[in-house]
């Protein structure tokens, strides 16, 4: 018998935060081998929606692993699919009837782009810079919040073109000026770059993730909605770190007041089991050539019946609202730590996808957020950085997460912005 500590064998090509094991969480918490409890603003990097073990969602795959484990989409029907298609047109909007399913949030976006490409008989994709869409070839040539996501991976697809994300904090503009300009610049790609009759789809994130926690600028998603109409060209929502209530709202594109024609989904919808998908305008579907797409472990029934529960959970306890007021709480205490330490630049986010953007002066600060993060681990918080100036700190609690929670990750991380700068 290997030791239980033993990961010698396990692929060193992931990176880690910590050295802790853990044996097991509940809600905001998570338990360590060493008798530690953590306070996990991570969730998993937005997974954990419900918290660690939400009781309805480890009733739900309880009772599935009993009945069923797996049965396979292409060969027979499953009840709990049907299930999650019923709970999903609960929440989704009412233009997006169309679900397909699978596993990780690259899995997602590439199933975006390949319906995007038969819907339209067109070819290119434009994303946004800073965007994460995943690491599989296509998602990784889709992504470019950091380098280190494609180093030393050459030929990556081609027909993969890059416009600004607006960045205002960033470029100094107002607002306005800045949805203004990236929206310039996006038409000056597809003149220049990418012709709008070889151009599929325009993928957004509608708060950018791994580049930076910076909620899309007002008025930029409705611009893009037009611009897209303009030039029939579809406007795809990568919700896969946004969706299910992170944001305060189901879907964070809902606060644009617009509607994309394809929506990523995965992380929060499964609590932890690995299911993601796109929610698609059926007319779109037509064109979606059967037998083209799919996947072995595609509408999984454990999955499926543990996003049932998940998005059941959320309406019931009314998640998303408290995604809402606890991210208020967390904003107003991070806005109230910013008047006192200098070093604090922006604190900018939606619901409970907070980020801190640390600065020296008037340029990013790149060597303390990774001290702030030793201090905190030291203080058992969880929190991770992000961003493509490498000098966000990013918050993103359970969804049900407490009031009390809520302050005692702040207490935390003022501790810990205290002893990191006195370095
Ligand atoms: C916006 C977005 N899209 C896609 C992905 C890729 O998801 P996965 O790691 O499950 O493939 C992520 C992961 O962080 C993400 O944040």
């Amino acid at each position: 018998m290997t030791e239980p500590t033993d990961y010698s064998n396990l692929s060193t090509v992931y990176s880690h935060a910590t050295d802790h094991v853990v044996t097991g969480g509940k809600g905001s918490e998570l338990y360590t081998t060493d008798g530690k409890t953590l306070l996990d603003f991570t969730s998993g990097i937005g997974v954990n929606s419900t918290g660690h073990c939400h009781p309805k969602v480890v009733a739900a795959i309880k009772e599935q692993a009993d009945k069923l484990i797996f049965s396979q989409i292409n060969i027979v029907y499953n009840e709990p699919v049907a299930e999650l298609c019923a709970q999903l047109k609960r929440v989704m909007p009412e233009a997006l009837d169309t679900y397909f399913f699978s596993n990780s949030g690259a899995e997602a976006v590439e199933a975006s782009v390949k319906l995007a490409k038969h819907a339209t008989g067109k070819g290119n994709i434009i994303v946004l810079h800073g965007s994460f869409h995943g690491r599989t070839h296509l998602a990784m040539a889709m992504t470019t919040s950091k380098t280190v996501y494609r180093l030393k991976y050459p030929n990556l697809p081609p027909g993969i073109y890059v416009a600004p994300y607006p960045y205002a904090f960033a470029s100094g503009r107002s607002e306005e000026d800045e949805t203004a300009h990236a929206l310039a610049e996006l038409e000056l790609v597809l003149s220049t770059q990418s012709a709008p009759e070889e151009t599929a789809a325009i993928v957004v994130e509608p708060v950018l993730g791994e580049g930076g926690y910076l909620p899309i600028s007002k008025g930029y998603l409705k611009g893009l909605r037009e611009l897209c109409d303009k030039y029939e060209i579809l406007m795809i929502c990568d919700e896969v770190q946004t969706g299910f209530g992170r944001c305060g709202t189901m879907l964070a594109h809902e606060q644009d007041g617009v509607t994309p024609d394809i929506v990523t989904m995965a992380k929060g919808l499964g609590s932890g089991m690995p299911i993601s998908g796109i929610a698609y305008k059926a007319e779109l579907g037509k064109k979606w050539i059967t037998g083209t797409h799919g996947g072995t472990y595609a509408c999984n029934p454990m999955a499926a019946a543990a996003a049932a529960a998940t998005i059941e959970t959320l309406v019931d306890e009314q998640l998303v609202e408290n995604a809402a007021e606890r991210g208020a709480q967390l904003m107003a205490g991070l806005k109230k730590l910013q008047r006192n330490y200098p070093c604090i630049g922006d604190v900018r986010g939606r619901g409970l996808m907070i980020g801190v953007e640390l600065m020296d002066g008037g340029a990013p600060d790149t060597e303390l957020p990774g001290k702030v993060l030793k201090e905190v681990y030291q203080r058992d918080l969880l929190l991770l950085s992000c961003g493509i100036r490498k000098n966000v700190l990013r918050f993103v609690p359970p969804l049900v997460v407490t009031e009390e929670e809520i302050e005692r990750g702040l207490s935390i991380f003022e501790e810990a912005l205290e002893a990191a700068t006195c370095i």
